[in-house]
């Protein structure tokens, strides 16, 4: 159990030495010691980023449902493994087993092996955070079907476009979904997808809501009545390390999103080693992750990493704001949480309340404070500090990606000095390089570049899904033998990392990640559109917010440029979610643009910012005098 729980600091900087010496001695000895194997590697690891292939634990043979689940039967059978809290207060909290998982998992499995689902076959997932979704995720990885969950707050068009883009034959949904005091319509959202997606031949519908639903005769299931009649053990199928285990969609610079591929082995043994060092998850603790299923931080440190530990892990189904401010806090002193781990942007929402809110209950549960998702403002992290963690928590700020698999740059907790904004040390493992523009290496300390990782990790996506050029082409083209993240950082005085913010054409709203073209793509379908360009700017809750400049094809009436804008921002909910809505709109006469064509975005993102005493060198433009006039109507 030595190296497992990292203890103090010279503990880490050894450990993380012997990480980069000695990458596959180190590897090697935390996959044999704490996780179960059918069969042994015949190599640690190997690697090429000019391809990029990677491969961990090649020759091994698991299950990873096992790991989560089997062998803590007999230690741990009737431990909470998820703890379900819902949306309505007022609807008890559910302690579900290690035991009782295990049989609700295998029941599900044997319900899609009825249904014809096979290894390798691709499932969609589209659930709210009820334990249905857990489970039907730890279903598909019981019997190697790889799992594709879509966040049910997406668009019927979006679900569309990834349930397509995987050829997923099989979709698990529910009737309707509860968000504070709104009931969603899931099933009809599937139902309005499923026109545009022939190759489904299966839906599996989970009773949440009660809400009136059609079904269809042949393809529609309620799933219950299934799951009654299954088997509630389900031998799990052996898969090899390096089988797919998931896919997990996330947007690009192109229309479509780039689907994900994450391998079982190096996976787990990665994010439950994270996990464990991470948030300190000490048996008897409760850990809480307020993220959803739907986005990697839920794949990572809501299902798999905390239930390889054994640990128990809370799933709330609702929002921060209902039935009001107060409600993280109250779930918090009612499960006595120990790790919380959420976003910069509910932190900030949160922050403009009353502390009233704060104060009703008792937190002297927490432990370890987490954020993940964006860069956490310093006034963020002194009131987390200060009102909730009662400055005696300390604040892991987690750096990572969809890619990534897992956390990559984090502080350990009681064992990491922290500073307000940095992500601080490389965990374990990582090997971060900041990048010039020139693609040399910028070494030392207190400079700043472009974040890339210049070695493997073990869960590191493979691929981008039926589309390997497009992995290398976005992620291991841009600087010779790295992995180019998107991100900039800088490195300070002590080696400390703060990551900045964007690089590339993908805007983080919320924490969530949206490119620029998808956005621009729905746009751009509406008839009276001709061109647009998306950019962010500073929002004090949302971190950033979106700004579209929009040329129309004909000026018009200002009454029709009203509805204009409405029209628009239900175009975007349509195509992508209500999340990617512009939060300002603004008609012009032209788009600034280079002589070879391209949008000076640079340009646009001062003029959102409201900043533009400064616009640098615009004489190289195609249309300098169309600044002018964009800055004189900016909003
Ligand atoms: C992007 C990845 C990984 C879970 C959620 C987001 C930004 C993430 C931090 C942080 C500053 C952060 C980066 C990254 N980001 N965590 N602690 N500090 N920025 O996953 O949707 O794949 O987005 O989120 O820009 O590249 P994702």
């Amino acid at each position: 159990m030595s190296n497992y729980s990292i203890k103090n600091l010279e503990e880490y900087f050894q450990l993380y030495r012997k990480s980069v010496r000695e990458p596959e001695n180190f590897w090697e000895e935390i996959a044999e010691e704490h996780f179960l194997w059918r069969k042994r590697w015949k190599r640690v690891m190997r690697w090429d980023f000019s391809k990029p292939e990677v491969t961990w634990f090649e020759g091994a043979k698991l299950n990873i449902t096992e790991n989560c689940l089997d062998r803590h039967l007999a230690i741990r059978g009737e431990k909470t493994a998820i703890l379900f809290e819902p949306n309505d207060p007022e609807e008890k909290a559910q302690h579900i087993s290690y035991n009782e998982l295990h049989k609700r998992v295998c029941r599900f499995a044997n319900v899609l092996k009825s249904q014809g689902v096979k290894k390798g076959d691709r499932v969609c997932i589209y659930l709210p955070m009820i334990p249905e979704l857990a489970i039907s995720v730890l279903a598909c990885a019981r019997i190697g079907a790889i799992h594709s969950v879509v966040f049910a707050g997406f668009s019927s068009q979006a679900l569309a476009a990834r349930i397509n883009d995987c050829d997923c034959r099989t979709v698990i949904t529910s009737d309707g979904s509860y968000r504070g005091a709104k009931t969603l319509d899931l099933k009809g959202i599937v139902d309005q997808s499923l026109k545009d997606c022939k190759g489904v031949k299966t839906v599996l519908v989970v009773n949440r809501t009660g809400g009136e639903v059609e079904m269809v005769k042949g393809r529609d299931h309620w799933i219950e009545p299934l799951l009654e009649k299954a088997k509630d053990e389900c031998k799990p199928e052996i898969m090899d390390a390096e089988d797919p285990l998931f896919i997990l969609y996330t947007s690009g610079s192109t229309g479509k999103p780039k689907g994900m591929v994450h391998s079982s082995g190096g996976y787990m043994v990665f994010t439950a080693y994270t996990f464990k060092n991470i948030f300190r998850y000490r048996e008897e603790d409760i850990y809480w992750c307020t993220a959803d299923i739907g986005w990697i931080t839920g794949h990572s440190y809501i299902v798999y990493g905390p239930l390889a530990n054994g640990a128990t892990t809370v799933m709330f189904e609702g929002v921060p704001t209902y039935p009001d401010h107060g409600r993280f806090w109250e779930v918090v002193a009612k499960h006595k949480v120990n790790q919380f781990y959420t976003a910069p942007t509910a932190i900030r929402a949160l922050a403009k309340e009353s502390l009233d809110y704060v104060e009703k209950y008792d937190l002297s549960s927490i432990k370890v404070l987490g954020t993940v998702g964006e860069p956490i403002n310093e006034e963020a992290w002194n009131w987390y500090n200060n009102n909730i963690g009662k400055n005696k928590s300390p604040i892991v700020d987690t750096w990572w990606q969809t890619e990534t698999g897992g956390i990559m740059i984090s502080p350990i907790p009681y064992v990491t000095p922290t500073t307000p904004t940095y992500a601080t040390l490389p965990f374990i493992g990582v090997q971060p390089a900041l990048m010039d523009d020139k693609g040399n290496e910028i070494k030392g300390n207190q400079v700043e570049g472009r974040l890339c990782i210049k070695f493997p990790w073990p869960s590191m996506a493979r691929t981008i899904w039926g589309d390997h050029k497009r992995y290398y082409d976005t992620y291991f083209s841009a600087f010779k033998n790295m992995y180019f993240t998107g991100d900039g950082a800088m490195r300070n005085a002590v080696g400390y990392y703060r990551i900045t913010g964007r690089v590339d054409d993908v805007i983080i709203v919320s924490g969530h990640n949206l490119g620029t073209a998808p956005i621009e793509d729905a746009i751009n379908e509406h008839q009276a559109v001709s061109e647009s360009a998306i950019v962010g700017f500073p929002h004090e809750v949302k971190g950033n917010a979106l700004y579209g400049f929009v040329i129309l094809k004909e000026v018009g009436e200002a009454r029709d440029r009203e509805n204009l804008k409405k029209e628009i921002n239900q175009q975007i909910a349509e195509h992508i979610g209500p999340i990617a809505k512009l939060d300002k709109i603004q008609f012009v006469p032209g788009l600034p643009k280079t002589r070879s064509g391209k949008i000076m975005r640079r340009i646009l993102r001062k003029i959102a910012a409201n900043d533009t005493s400064n616009l640098g060198d615009i004489s190289t433009l195609l249309n300098p005098e169309v600044v002018e006039e964009i800055i004189k109507d900016a909003q």
